[in-house]
Protein backbone atom coordinates (compact mmCIF):
# COMPACT_ATOMS: atom_id res chain seq x y z
CA UNK A 1 0.00 0.00 0.00
CA UNK A 2 2.75 2.09 0.86
CA UNK A 3 6.52 2.16 0.16
CA UNK A 4 6.92 3.32 4.33
CA UNK A 5 7.99 0.86 6.72
CA UNK A 6 7.79 0.69 10.19
CA UNK A 7 3.79 1.04 9.89
CA UNK A 8 0.80 -1.20 8.97
CA UNK A 9 -2.86 -0.69 8.80
CA UNK A 10 -4.09 -2.53 11.14
CA UNK A 11 -1.40 -0.86 14.13
CA UNK A 12 -2.79 2.69 13.04
CA UNK A 13 -6.30 3.45 14.62
CA UNK A 14 -7.93 6.05 12.50
CA UNK A 15 -7.91 9.48 13.19
CA UNK A 16 -10.72 11.03 15.22
CA UNK A 17 -13.71 11.73 13.08
CA UNK A 18 -13.32 14.87 11.35
CA UNK A 19 -16.60 17.35 11.18
CA UNK A 20 -18.95 15.96 8.24
CA UNK A 21 -18.41 18.14 5.18
CA UNK A 22 -19.85 17.58 1.90
CA UNK A 23 -18.38 17.58 -1.43
CA UNK A 24 -19.71 21.19 -2.30
CA UNK A 25 -18.64 22.51 1.27
CA UNK A 26 -14.95 21.15 0.80
CA UNK A 27 -15.08 23.21 -2.32
CA UNK A 28 -17.01 26.03 -0.71
CA UNK A 29 -14.43 26.11 1.94
CA UNK A 30 -11.28 26.91 -0.49
CA UNK A 31 -12.80 30.39 -1.03
CA UNK A 32 -10.20 32.29 1.32
CA UNK A 33 -8.94 36.27 1.87
CA UNK A 34 -5.58 37.28 2.06
CA UNK A 35 -6.78 40.41 2.73
CA UNK A 36 -6.36 39.96 6.42
CA UNK A 37 -2.87 38.36 6.30
CA UNK A 38 -1.38 40.82 8.36
CA UNK A 39 -3.06 39.22 11.39
CA UNK A 40 -0.44 36.17 13.13
CA UNK A 41 2.95 36.74 11.07
CA UNK A 42 4.63 37.15 14.72
CA UNK A 43 5.53 33.29 15.86
CA UNK A 44 3.89 32.99 19.37
CA UNK A 45 4.88 29.94 20.71
CA UNK A 46 7.92 27.24 20.64
CA UNK A 47 8.28 23.62 20.24
CA UNK A 48 8.79 22.18 23.87
CA UNK A 49 12.09 20.87 24.44
CA UNK A 50 11.35 17.03 24.85
CA UNK A 51 10.35 17.94 21.08
CA UNK A 52 6.81 17.77 21.83
CA UNK A 53 4.99 20.60 19.83
CA UNK A 54 2.56 22.79 21.88
CA UNK A 55 1.30 25.23 18.68
CA UNK A 56 -0.46 23.64 15.46
CA UNK A 57 2.66 22.59 12.65
CA UNK A 58 0.58 22.33 9.96
CA UNK A 59 0.53 26.25 9.62
CA UNK A 60 1.33 26.36 5.55
CA UNK A 61 -0.88 23.53 4.80
CA UNK A 62 -0.76 20.36 2.94
CA UNK A 63 -0.15 20.01 -0.71
CA UNK A 64 -0.47 16.77 -3.33
CA UNK A 65 1.47 16.43 -7.06
CA UNK A 66 2.63 14.05 -9.56
CA UNK A 67 -0.07 12.03 -9.53
CA UNK A 68 0.37 8.90 -11.13
CA UNK A 69 -2.98 6.23 -11.87
CA UNK A 70 -2.07 3.79 -8.87
CA UNK A 71 -0.84 7.19 -6.62
CA UNK A 72 0.02 10.49 -5.84
CA UNK A 73 2.41 12.53 -3.74
CA UNK A 74 1.59 13.78 -0.34
CA UNK A 75 3.59 16.87 1.23
CA UNK A 76 3.49 18.47 4.00
CA UNK A 77 6.06 20.54 6.31
CA UNK A 78 5.76 21.21 10.19
CA UNK A 79 6.37 24.78 10.80
CA UNK A 80 4.22 25.85 14.45
CA UNK A 81 6.26 29.31 13.78
CA UNK A 82 6.31 29.04 10.29
CA UNK A 83 8.27 32.31 9.80
CA UNK A 84 11.06 32.07 12.29
CA UNK A 85 14.46 30.13 11.50
CA UNK A 86 14.37 26.91 13.03
CA UNK A 87 10.35 26.99 12.20
CA UNK A 88 9.48 26.59 16.40
CA UNK A 89 10.59 23.34 16.18
CA UNK A 90 14.28 21.61 18.29
CA UNK A 91 16.82 21.62 15.67
CA UNK A 92 17.87 17.73 17.57
CA UNK A 93 14.66 16.70 17.48
CA UNK A 94 12.98 14.43 14.75
CA UNK A 95 8.85 14.02 14.32
CA UNK A 96 6.81 11.39 13.64
CA UNK A 97 3.76 11.71 11.29
CA UNK A 98 0.64 10.20 10.41
CA UNK A 99 -1.35 10.15 7.27
CA UNK A 100 -4.46 8.75 5.84
CA UNK A 101 -5.95 8.34 2.84
CA UNK A 102 -9.67 8.15 2.22
CA UNK A 103 -11.58 7.80 -0.78
CA UNK A 104 -14.70 10.43 0.92
CA UNK A 105 -13.77 14.02 2.84
CA UNK A 106 -15.34 12.29 6.29
CA UNK A 107 -12.37 10.03 6.19
CA UNK A 108 -14.92 6.99 6.71
CA UNK A 109 -12.96 4.71 4.13
CA UNK A 110 -9.44 4.75 4.57
CA UNK A 111 -7.17 2.92 2.10
CA UNK A 112 -3.96 4.04 2.47
CA UNK A 113 -2.50 5.09 6.45
CA UNK A 114 1.05 4.89 7.69
CA UNK A 115 3.79 6.97 9.20
CA UNK A 116 6.59 9.20 8.50
CA UNK A 117 9.55 10.87 10.05
CA UNK A 118 9.73 14.69 9.17
CA UNK A 119 13.19 15.42 10.11
CA UNK A 120 15.37 18.57 10.33
CA UNK A 121 17.77 17.88 7.78
CA UNK A 122 14.42 18.46 5.47
CA UNK A 123 13.25 21.03 6.98
CA UNK A 124 10.47 19.02 8.89
CA UNK A 125 8.75 17.97 5.01
CA UNK A 126 7.11 15.10 4.90
CA UNK A 127 7.06 13.73 0.97
CA UNK A 128 4.56 10.55 1.20
CA UNK A 129 4.69 8.47 -1.76
CA UNK A 130 1.25 6.75 -1.78
CA UNK A 131 0.45 3.60 -3.61
CA UNK A 132 -1.88 0.99 -3.70
CA UNK A 133 -4.72 3.74 -5.33
CA UNK A 134 -7.55 3.24 -8.08
CA UNK A 135 -7.11 5.19 -10.97
CA UNK A 136 -8.91 8.31 -11.88
CA UNK A 137 -10.26 8.77 -8.70
CA UNK A 138 -10.78 11.69 -6.03
CA UNK A 139 -8.49 11.18 -2.63
CA UNK A 140 -9.01 12.52 0.58
CA UNK A 141 -5.68 12.78 2.41
CA UNK A 142 -4.31 14.30 5.91
CA UNK A 143 -1.94 14.34 8.24
CA UNK A 144 -1.15 14.27 12.37
CA UNK A 145 1.30 15.10 14.32
CA UNK A 146 1.10 14.11 18.00
CA UNK A 147 -2.17 15.79 18.84
CA UNK A 148 -2.31 18.18 15.86
CA UNK A 149 -4.79 17.83 12.98
CA UNK A 150 -3.68 18.65 9.38
CA UNK A 151 -6.16 20.88 7.21
CA UNK A 152 -7.32 18.00 4.73
CA UNK A 153 -6.51 18.19 0.72
CA UNK A 154 -8.04 16.72 -1.86
CA UNK A 155 -6.07 14.82 -4.62
CA UNK A 156 -7.27 13.01 -7.78
CA UNK A 157 -4.78 9.86 -9.55
CA UNK A 158 -4.41 10.13 -13.17
CA UNK A 159 -6.84 7.57 -15.65
CA UNK A 160 -5.82 4.32 -16.09
CA UNK A 161 -3.14 3.34 -19.37
CA UNK A 162 -6.09 2.64 -21.53
CA UNK A 163 -8.90 4.84 -21.23
CA UNK A 164 -9.13 8.37 -22.60
CA UNK A 165 -11.45 10.64 -20.24
CA UNK A 166 -12.03 14.26 -20.79
CA UNK A 167 -9.10 16.42 -18.82
CA UNK A 168 -9.75 20.06 -16.80
CA UNK A 169 -6.33 21.59 -16.06
CA UNK A 170 -4.91 24.67 -15.15
CA UNK A 171 -1.30 25.89 -15.91
CA UNK A 172 0.05 29.20 -14.21
CA UNK A 173 3.73 30.48 -13.67
CA UNK A 174 5.18 34.01 -11.72
CA UNK A 175 3.94 34.56 -8.33
CA UNK A 176 5.51 37.95 -7.37
CA UNK A 177 4.65 38.33 -3.51
CA UNK A 178 5.31 41.96 -3.16
CA UNK A 179 3.56 42.80 -6.41
CA UNK A 180 0.48 41.54 -5.50
CA UNK A 181 -2.61 39.06 -3.99
CA UNK A 182 -2.90 35.35 -5.71
CA UNK A 183 -6.76 35.99 -5.66
CA UNK A 184 -6.42 34.24 -9.39
CA UNK A 185 -4.96 30.91 -7.41
CA UNK A 186 -8.20 31.59 -5.23
CA UNK A 187 -10.10 31.32 -8.47
CA UNK A 188 -8.09 28.49 -9.70
CA UNK A 189 -9.10 26.32 -6.19
CA UNK A 190 -13.03 26.95 -7.03
CA UNK A 191 -12.96 25.47 -10.08
CA UNK A 192 -13.10 21.97 -9.68
CA UNK A 193 -9.52 20.90 -12.14
CA UNK A 194 -8.08 17.99 -11.94
CA UNK A 195 -4.43 19.37 -12.11
CA UNK A 196 -2.54 22.27 -11.72
CA UNK A 197 0.47 22.78 -13.82
CA UNK A 198 3.28 25.45 -12.09
CA UNK A 199 5.53 26.32 -14.68
CA UNK A 200 8.21 28.69 -12.80
CA UNK A 201 8.92 31.70 -11.05
CA UNK A 202 6.65 29.94 -7.59
CA UNK A 203 8.29 32.72 -5.49
CA UNK A 204 10.90 35.48 -6.35
CA UNK A 205 14.51 35.93 -5.02
CA UNK A 206 13.82 39.92 -4.45
CA UNK A 207 13.58 41.59 -1.06
CA UNK A 208 9.81 41.88 0.41
CA UNK A 209 9.41 45.18 0.39
CA UNK A 210 5.94 47.79 0.08
CA UNK A 211 5.73 49.02 -3.17
CA UNK A 212 3.63 52.29 -4.38
CA UNK A 213 1.31 49.62 -5.83
CA UNK A 214 1.47 46.10 -4.90
CA UNK A 215 -0.08 43.50 -2.17
CA UNK A 216 0.09 45.21 1.38
CA UNK A 217 3.39 43.76 3.58
CA UNK A 218 3.42 43.46 7.13
CA UNK A 219 5.67 45.66 8.94
CA UNK A 220 6.52 43.37 11.21
CA UNK A 221 7.93 40.53 9.40
CA UNK A 222 10.91 38.88 11.09
CA UNK A 223 14.12 40.23 9.41
CA UNK A 224 15.35 36.98 7.88
CA UNK A 225 12.59 36.86 5.70
CA UNK A 226 12.72 40.29 3.92
CA UNK A 227 16.37 40.38 2.11
CA UNK A 228 17.30 39.21 -1.16
CA UNK A 229 17.84 35.91 -1.00
CA UNK A 230 21.10 34.17 -0.74
CA UNK A 231 21.03 31.63 2.44
CA UNK A 232 19.61 28.36 2.70
CA UNK A 233 17.58 29.66 5.75
CA UNK A 234 16.33 32.73 3.31
CA UNK A 235 15.17 30.78 0.89
CA UNK A 236 13.23 28.24 3.27
CA UNK A 237 11.47 31.25 4.93
CA UNK A 238 10.47 32.83 1.71
CA UNK A 239 8.52 29.55 1.04
CA UNK A 240 6.63 29.94 4.24
CA UNK A 241 6.20 33.49 3.80
CA UNK A 242 4.10 32.87 0.48
CA UNK A 243 2.31 29.29 1.83
CA UNK A 244 1.09 31.31 4.81
CA UNK A 245 -1.12 33.10 1.88
CA UNK A 246 -4.54 31.50 2.33
CA UNK A 247 -5.75 31.41 -1.39
CA UNK A 248 -2.27 29.64 -2.58
CA UNK A 249 -2.82 27.10 0.63
CA UNK A 250 -6.29 26.63 -0.95
CA UNK A 251 -5.10 25.65 -4.31
CA UNK A 252 -2.92 23.30 -3.04
CA UNK A 253 -5.12 21.86 -0.84
CA UNK A 254 -7.83 21.40 -3.66
CA UNK A 255 -6.08 19.55 -6.43
CA UNK A 256 -2.60 17.43 -7.22
CA UNK A 257 -0.05 20.37 -8.65
CA UNK A 258 2.83 19.60 -11.63
CA UNK A 259 5.56 21.89 -11.12
CA UNK A 260 9.06 22.72 -12.50
CA UNK A 261 10.51 25.86 -11.91
CA UNK A 262 12.12 28.89 -13.99
CA UNK A 263 15.30 31.22 -12.71
CA UNK A 264 13.77 33.14 -9.53
CA UNK A 265 13.42 29.97 -7.33
CA UNK A 266 17.51 30.27 -7.69
CA UNK A 267 18.45 33.49 -8.96
CA UNK A 268 17.47 36.17 -11.76
CA UNK A 269 18.19 35.21 -15.54
CA UNK A 270 20.79 32.63 -14.38
CA UNK A 271 22.05 29.72 -16.93
CA UNK A 272 24.74 26.59 -16.51
CA UNK A 273 26.81 26.12 -13.44
CA UNK A 274 29.73 28.01 -15.29
CA UNK A 275 29.19 31.31 -13.68
CA UNK A 276 26.54 30.22 -10.71
CA UNK A 277 27.26 30.72 -6.67
CA UNK A 278 26.96 26.87 -6.32
CA UNK A 279 26.32 27.04 -2.67
CA UNK A 280 23.48 29.25 -3.01
CA UNK A 281 22.00 27.38 -5.96
CA UNK A 282 22.35 24.25 -4.18
CA UNK A 283 20.64 26.16 -1.39
CA UNK A 284 17.89 27.37 -3.31
CA UNK A 285 17.45 23.93 -5.06
CA UNK A 286 17.14 22.27 -1.57
CA UNK A 287 14.28 24.42 -0.28
CA UNK A 288 12.10 24.44 -3.46
CA UNK A 289 12.12 20.76 -3.27
CA UNK A 290 11.64 20.66 0.40
CA UNK A 291 8.42 22.83 0.05
CA UNK A 292 6.99 20.93 -2.56
CA UNK A 293 4.78 17.56 -3.43
CA UNK A 294 7.61 16.13 -5.74
CA UNK A 295 9.16 12.82 -5.48
CA UNK A 296 12.43 11.33 -4.21
CA UNK A 297 14.08 11.25 -7.72
CA UNK A 298 13.54 14.62 -7.89
CA UNK A 299 15.62 15.88 -4.56
CA UNK A 300 18.60 17.88 -5.61
CA UNK A 301 22.14 16.72 -5.06
CA UNK A 302 23.93 19.71 -4.11
CA UNK A 303 23.30 21.92 -7.30
CA UNK A 304 21.53 19.57 -9.28
CA UNK A 305 18.05 17.92 -9.36
CA UNK A 306 16.67 16.37 -12.34
CA UNK A 307 13.04 18.02 -12.52
CA UNK A 308 12.47 16.56 -16.00
CA UNK A 309 9.95 14.09 -16.01
CA UNK A 310 6.50 12.64 -17.78
CA UNK A 311 3.22 12.52 -16.59
CA UNK A 312 0.75 10.25 -18.05
CA UNK A 313 -2.65 11.46 -18.69
CA UNK A 314 -4.50 8.01 -20.04
CA UNK A 315 -4.43 8.16 -23.65
CA UNK A 316 -5.97 11.40 -23.20
CA UNK A 317 -2.59 13.28 -22.85
CA UNK A 318 1.10 13.11 -22.51
CA UNK A 319 2.66 15.70 -20.42
CA UNK A 320 7.02 16.14 -20.56
CA UNK A 321 7.47 18.46 -17.92
CA UNK A 322 10.80 20.36 -19.19
CA UNK A 323 13.54 22.22 -17.46
CA UNK A 324 14.80 24.86 -19.59
CA UNK A 325 16.76 26.99 -16.48
CA UNK A 326 18.99 24.15 -15.33
CA UNK A 327 21.30 23.31 -18.18
CA UNK A 328 21.18 26.20 -20.97
CA UNK A 329 24.17 27.88 -22.37
CA UNK A 330 24.87 31.03 -21.64
CA UNK A 331 21.92 33.66 -23.35
CA UNK A 332 23.89 35.90 -26.00
CA UNK A 333 25.06 39.22 -24.30
CA UNK A 334 22.79 41.50 -26.99
CA UNK A 335 19.67 41.78 -25.43
CA UNK A 336 17.49 41.95 -27.61
CA UNK A 337 19.43 39.93 -30.16
CA UNK A 338 19.74 40.37 -33.82
CA UNK A 339 18.16 37.83 -36.25
CA UNK A 340 21.23 36.48 -37.10
CA UNK A 341 24.87 34.97 -35.62
CA UNK A 342 25.17 33.19 -31.69
CA UNK A 343 21.68 32.42 -31.72
CA UNK A 344 21.90 30.25 -34.61
CA UNK A 345 24.68 28.45 -33.26
CA UNK A 346 23.78 25.08 -33.34
CA UNK A 347 26.07 24.28 -30.08
CA UNK A 348 24.29 25.97 -27.97
CA UNK A 349 21.17 24.59 -26.20
CA UNK A 350 17.98 25.13 -24.10
CA UNK A 351 17.92 21.88 -22.58
CA UNK A 352 21.38 20.14 -22.41
CA UNK A 353 22.35 17.32 -24.70
CA UNK A 354 21.10 14.63 -21.62
CA UNK A 355 17.25 16.45 -21.50
CA UNK A 356 17.24 16.60 -25.17
CA UNK A 357 17.98 13.08 -25.88
CA UNK A 358 15.26 11.84 -23.09
CA UNK A 359 12.62 14.37 -24.64
CA UNK A 360 13.18 12.42 -28.00
CA UNK A 361 12.83 9.01 -26.28
CA UNK A 362 9.93 10.03 -24.63
CA UNK A 363 8.18 11.96 -27.42
CA UNK A 364 5.39 10.45 -29.05
CA UNK A 365 5.91 7.51 -27.27
CA UNK A 366 2.39 6.42 -26.23
CA UNK A 367 -0.24 6.72 -28.25
CA UNK A 368 -2.10 9.80 -26.88
CA UNK A 369 -4.81 12.09 -28.15
CA UNK A 370 -2.96 15.52 -26.97
CA UNK A 371 0.75 15.66 -26.35
CA UNK A 372 2.03 18.60 -24.36
CA UNK A 373 5.01 20.07 -23.38
CA UNK A 374 4.83 21.95 -19.83
CA UNK A 375 8.25 24.21 -19.73
CA UNK A 376 9.00 28.03 -18.36
CA UNK A 377 9.47 29.72 -21.77
CA UNK A 378 8.21 31.50 -24.53
CA UNK A 379 8.49 28.43 -27.88
CA UNK A 380 6.57 30.06 -30.48
CA UNK A 381 9.17 32.49 -32.85
CA UNK A 382 8.35 36.08 -31.85
CA UNK A 383 9.96 39.08 -33.17
CA UNK A 384 10.00 41.76 -30.37
CA UNK A 385 11.13 44.76 -33.14
CA UNK A 386 8.76 48.19 -33.10
CA UNK A 387 6.53 48.78 -36.17
CA UNK A 388 9.12 48.97 -39.40
CA UNK A 389 11.91 47.85 -37.46
CA UNK A 390 14.79 45.05 -38.13
CA UNK A 391 13.74 41.70 -36.58
CA UNK A 392 15.28 41.02 -33.05
CA UNK A 393 14.28 38.14 -30.76
CA UNK A 394 14.81 38.14 -27.06
CA UNK A 395 17.55 36.12 -26.26
CA UNK A 396 16.06 34.58 -23.01
CA UNK A 397 13.43 32.34 -24.83
CA UNK A 398 13.51 29.43 -27.42
CA UNK A 399 14.34 32.05 -29.94
CA UNK A 400 17.39 32.92 -28.31
CA UNK A 401 18.66 29.08 -28.73
CA UNK A 402 17.65 28.70 -32.37
CA UNK A 403 19.01 25.53 -32.80
CA UNK A 404 17.35 23.97 -30.16
CA UNK A 405 14.17 25.66 -30.85
CA UNK A 406 14.24 23.87 -34.66
CA UNK A 407 15.08 20.70 -33.02
CA UNK A 408 12.23 20.82 -31.37
CA UNK A 409 9.93 21.09 -34.07
CA UNK A 410 11.84 18.49 -36.08
CA UNK A 411 11.10 16.53 -33.07
CA UNK A 412 7.27 17.45 -33.42
CA UNK A 413 6.94 17.30 -37.25
CA UNK A 414 8.69 13.81 -37.39
CA UNK A 415 6.26 12.58 -34.75
CA UNK A 416 3.45 13.99 -36.36
CA UNK A 417 4.46 12.60 -39.78
CA UNK A 418 4.91 8.98 -38.65
CA UNK A 419 1.49 9.64 -37.16
CA UNK A 420 2.88 8.79 -33.61
CA UNK A 421 2.15 11.87 -32.44
CA UNK A 422 -1.54 13.72 -33.22
CA UNK A 423 -1.60 16.97 -31.70
CA UNK A 424 1.53 19.33 -30.15
CA UNK A 425 0.57 21.94 -27.54
CA UNK A 426 3.81 23.90 -25.80
CA UNK A 427 2.59 25.16 -22.56
CA UNK A 428 4.70 28.16 -21.10
CA UNK A 429 5.38 31.29 -18.38
CA UNK A 430 7.95 34.17 -18.18
CA UNK A 431 7.05 36.59 -20.19
CA UNK A 432 4.28 38.29 -17.69
CA UNK A 433 2.22 38.17 -20.82
CA UNK A 434 -0.11 36.12 -22.39
CA UNK A 435 0.62 35.17 -25.91
CA UNK A 436 -1.16 32.82 -28.19
CA UNK A 437 0.82 31.46 -31.24
CA UNK A 438 0.48 29.05 -34.29
CA UNK A 439 4.07 26.95 -33.93
CA UNK A 440 5.47 26.24 -37.69
CA UNK A 441 7.80 23.86 -39.07
CA UNK A 442 9.96 26.02 -40.13
CA UNK A 443 11.94 28.81 -37.84
CA UNK A 444 13.28 30.81 -40.25
CA UNK A 445 10.29 30.40 -42.76
CA UNK A 446 6.94 32.08 -41.71
CA UNK A 447 5.20 30.34 -44.12
CA UNK A 448 6.17 26.97 -43.28
CA UNK A 449 3.00 23.81 -42.28
CA UNK A 450 1.75 24.37 -39.00
CA UNK A 451 2.70 21.32 -36.39
CA UNK A 452 1.24 22.91 -33.48
CA UNK A 453 0.12 25.58 -30.57
CA UNK A 454 2.16 27.62 -28.31
CA UNK A 455 0.53 29.17 -24.96
CA UNK A 456 2.36 31.32 -22.21
CA UNK A 457 0.14 32.00 -19.50
CA UNK A 458 0.20 35.08 -17.64
CA UNK A 459 1.73 36.45 -14.69
CA UNK A 460 -0.18 35.68 -11.21
CA UNK A 461 0.98 38.65 -10.07
CA UNK A 462 4.48 39.69 -11.79
CA UNK A 463 2.78 42.12 -14.18
CA UNK A 464 1.29 43.75 -11.52
CA UNK A 465 -2.24 45.90 -12.15
CA UNK A 466 -3.52 46.32 -15.76
CA UNK A 467 -2.31 48.84 -17.71
CA UNK A 468 -4.37 49.63 -20.77
CA UNK A 469 -1.74 51.59 -22.39
CA UNK A 470 1.30 49.65 -21.97
CA UNK A 471 -1.11 46.50 -23.27
CA UNK A 472 -2.10 48.92 -26.63
CA UNK A 473 1.31 49.15 -27.30
CA UNK A 474 2.37 45.67 -27.28
CA UNK A 475 0.27 44.67 -29.61
CA UNK A 476 2.69 46.00 -32.02
CA UNK A 477 3.73 42.03 -30.90
CA UNK A 478 0.64 41.21 -33.45
CA UNK A 479 1.68 43.54 -36.29
CA UNK A 480 4.95 41.94 -36.42
CA UNK A 481 3.89 38.66 -36.27
CA UNK A 482 1.53 37.04 -38.20
CA UNK A 483 1.34 33.63 -36.36
CA UNK A 484 0.62 35.55 -32.81
CA UNK A 485 -3.35 34.99 -31.94
CA UNK A 486 -3.39 37.08 -28.45
CA UNK A 487 -0.78 39.41 -26.89
CA UNK A 488 -2.44 40.74 -23.15
CA UNK A 489 -0.69 42.00 -20.35
CA UNK A 490 -3.45 41.10 -16.78
CA UNK A 491 -2.40 39.11 -14.45
CA UNK A 492 -4.01 35.93 -14.22
CA UNK A 493 -3.86 32.03 -15.64
CA UNK A 494 -4.88 29.58 -18.00
CA UNK A 495 -7.28 26.71 -17.61
CA UNK A 496 -7.68 23.76 -20.49
CA UNK A 497 -10.91 21.61 -20.99
CA UNK A 498 -9.49 18.35 -22.92
CA UNK A 499 -11.81 16.19 -25.00
CA UNK A 500 -11.02 13.77 -27.97
CA UNK A 501 -12.28 16.68 -30.36
CA UNK A 502 -11.10 19.41 -28.56
CA UNK A 503 -8.87 21.78 -26.81
CA UNK A 504 -10.49 24.90 -24.96
CA UNK A 505 -7.97 27.78 -23.31
CA UNK A 506 -9.93 30.28 -21.51
CA UNK A 507 -7.58 32.38 -20.19
CA UNK A 508 -8.43 33.99 -16.78
CA UNK A 509 -7.74 37.56 -15.91
CA UNK A 510 -7.86 40.29 -12.99
CA UNK A 511 -7.10 43.96 -13.67
CA UNK A 512 -5.73 44.81 -9.95
CA UNK A 513 -3.84 42.35 -8.26
CA UNK A 514 -2.58 45.79 -5.66
CA UNK A 515 -6.35 44.45 -4.33
CA UNK A 516 -7.38 41.37 -2.67
CA UNK A 517 -11.30 41.63 -4.27
CA UNK A 518 -10.80 42.58 -7.61
CA UNK A 519 -12.85 40.17 -9.56
CA UNK A 520 -11.81 37.25 -12.47
CA UNK A 521 -12.94 36.47 -15.39
CA UNK A 522 -12.32 34.63 -18.72
CA UNK A 523 -10.56 37.75 -20.75
CA UNK A 524 -10.39 35.26 -23.95
CA UNK A 525 -11.02 31.92 -25.04
CA UNK A 526 -9.10 29.74 -27.73
CA UNK A 527 -9.98 26.38 -29.60
CA UNK A 528 -7.70 23.83 -30.86
CA UNK A 529 -9.69 20.86 -32.71
CA UNK A 530 -8.42 17.46 -33.12
CA UNK A 531 -6.20 16.70 -35.67
CA UNK A 532 -5.87 20.23 -37.00
CA UNK A 533 -2.57 22.21 -36.23
CA UNK A 534 -2.79 25.94 -34.73
CA UNK A 535 -5.80 27.52 -33.31
CA UNK A 536 -9.18 27.87 -34.67
CA UNK A 537 -9.38 31.10 -36.59
CA UNK A 538 -12.95 31.94 -34.82
CA UNK A 539 -11.51 32.15 -31.29
CA UNK A 540 -14.15 34.86 -29.72
FE1 LIG B 1 8.59 35.61 -13.81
Amino acid sequence: MTRLSGSSKSSLPSFRTADPVTRRRFLAAAGGSAAGLAFALRPTARAHADGRIRADPFTIGVASGDPRPDGVLIWTRLAPQPLAVDAGLSPKSSYQVRWEVATDERFRTVVARGSATASPEESYSLHVDVTGLRPGRDYWYRFRCRNHLSPVGRTRTAPAPDSAPALRFAFASCMNYRAGYFHTMRDAAEQDLDVMFFLGDYLYEYPIEQLPVGRRIAADLPAEVVPMLATLDQYRLRYALYKLDPDLQNAHRMMPWVLTWDDHEFVNDYETDARDDLDRRAAAYRAYWENMPLRRPQRPRGSDARLYRRIDWGRTAQFDVLDTRQYRDPETAVSPAPDEGERRDPDRTVLGAEQERWLADSFGRRPVRWNFVAQQILMARLNTAADDQPTVFSPGTWDGYQASQQRMFDLVSTNLRRQQVRNFCSLGGDVHCSYVSDLMADTLDPESELIGVDITSPSISSAQDFDPVANEKRQVRRRMNASLRWADLHCGYDICDVTAERIRFDIRVVDKVSRDDSPVSTGASFTVEDGVPGYVDDHR
